[in-house]
């Protein structure tokens, strides 16, 4: 754990997160409903200082560059019939940060996420990773290249045991589909080694007690915890959350938060979508703002929050209201469509 560490996070290509080794000692046996009352609340790290202070110059305005941009993306618009559903003319996201994307419901921050991290096509659009062009890039190599995205309704394969989850985050893929198909030949010779990154992690995200348990019998937040922690298995520097907070028990929240912080304080840039307002004030060292498909308004959270433009975009036609239950089974149905088509492509057809 880095004490004093005080020097900008950025290190291009840099220390692999957990670098193989250096994890704290096991956890102690622990409630697995995510009782935290033990947890101080912990004084912001080194990272997360030098994240804020390099983001501290930077223009509030739609666009700005960073000074140590980790993603780009240009010009990237995607139509679904006549609905222009994305349309970002550019935007850089500050590497060893957490930037969280906010917006209305239908904004396109789900599908700016599935653009980015090929799960979707765009019909015009460059944009780059470290440096290097992402597109046409398919989802398990935009994973395998350290960009890894979890989804807004959590995608753990409920047939499948909580280990065999981690095992299939290895191979960057998703769709369950697949992992019957997958598990014999992608599998075989990195076995030790992945299981080894595997247990680790499930002990770090409290989660060793039900590693022989179908995904499927946890709870919703446990499954984020399992969504975050499969992610973590291609040890990516990029990691993408739609929606960490969505469904999530008020015990596992604050767990689900010092995670995120975490990762950044390990290292790794962080960018995530999210209507829960008091996280994104108490995590995000920047915030994008999304409306109709565009970026409308970037800052530091308190400074976002109380930005005209950000408070229309929130009042304009589409309310930011919670998933009812019907509009949870719309997306619900939508999620399992998207998997349909993931494995459409994965298959090539
Ligand atoms: N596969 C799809 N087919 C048609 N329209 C879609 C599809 N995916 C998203 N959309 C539309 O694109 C817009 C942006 O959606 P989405 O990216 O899910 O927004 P957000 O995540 O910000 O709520 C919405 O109007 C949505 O209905
Ligand atoms: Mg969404």
């Amino acid at each position: 754990m880095p004490a004093d560490e005080t020097r900008p996070t950025t290190t291009p290509g840099g220390a692999s997160p957990g670098g193989g080794g250096s994890h704290p000692a096991p956890a102690p046996p622990e409630r697995l409903d995510g009782a935290d009352g033990a947890t101080p609340a912990p004084a912001p790290g080194p990272r997360a200082l030098a994240a804020r202070a390099a983001l501290r110059d930077v223009p509030r305005v739609p666009g700005a560059p960073k000074p140590d941009p980790v993603l780009v993306a240009d010009g990237v618009v995607r139509r679904f019939g006549g609905l222009t559903a994305v349309d970002v003319a550019h935007v850089e996201i500050q590497r060893g940060a957490i930037t969280a994307l906010i917006g209305p419901n239908g904004a396109g921050k789900t599908t700016f996420f599935n653009l980015l991290t090929g799960f979707d096509r765009p019909d015009e659009g460059t944009w780059t990773f470290e440096g290097r062009s992402l597109a046409r890039v398919p989802a398990h190599r935009v994973a395998r290249r350290g960009m890894v995205r979890t989804f807004q309704l959590t995608k753990a394969l409920s047939r499948l045991t909580v280990i065999e989850n981690m095992r299939l985050g290895a191979t960057g893929q998703v769709g369950e589909r697949l992992a019957s198909a997958m598990f014999g030949w992608l599998w075989r010779g990195q076995e030790e080694s992945n299981t080894r990154r595997a247990d680790e992690l499930l002990r770090r995200f409290k989660l060793d007690a039900k590693r022989e348990d179908f995904a499927g019998s946890l709870s919703g937040g446990q499954r984020k915890l399992l969504e975050m922690a499969r992610a973590l298995m291609t040890e990516p520097r990029l990691v993408m959350l739609d929606e960490p907070m969505a469904g999530v028990n008020p015990a596992l929240t604050q767990s689900l938060l010092e995670h995120v912080k975490d990762l950044r304080e390990q290292g790794m840039t962080v960018m995530f979508v999210e209507h829960d307002m008091d996280m994104v004030r108490d995590i995000s060292d920047w915030v994008v703002v999304m409306a109709q498909g565009a970026v409308v308004a970037e800052g530091p959270p308190d400074a976002v929050m109380a930005d005209p433009a950000v408070i229309d975009a929130y009042l304009g036609g589409h309310h930011d209201a919670p998933l009812t239950e019907e509009g949870e089974e719309e997306q619900l149905a939508a999620a399992e469509a998207e998997l349909e088509r993931e494995h459409d492509r994965e298959v090539g057809r």
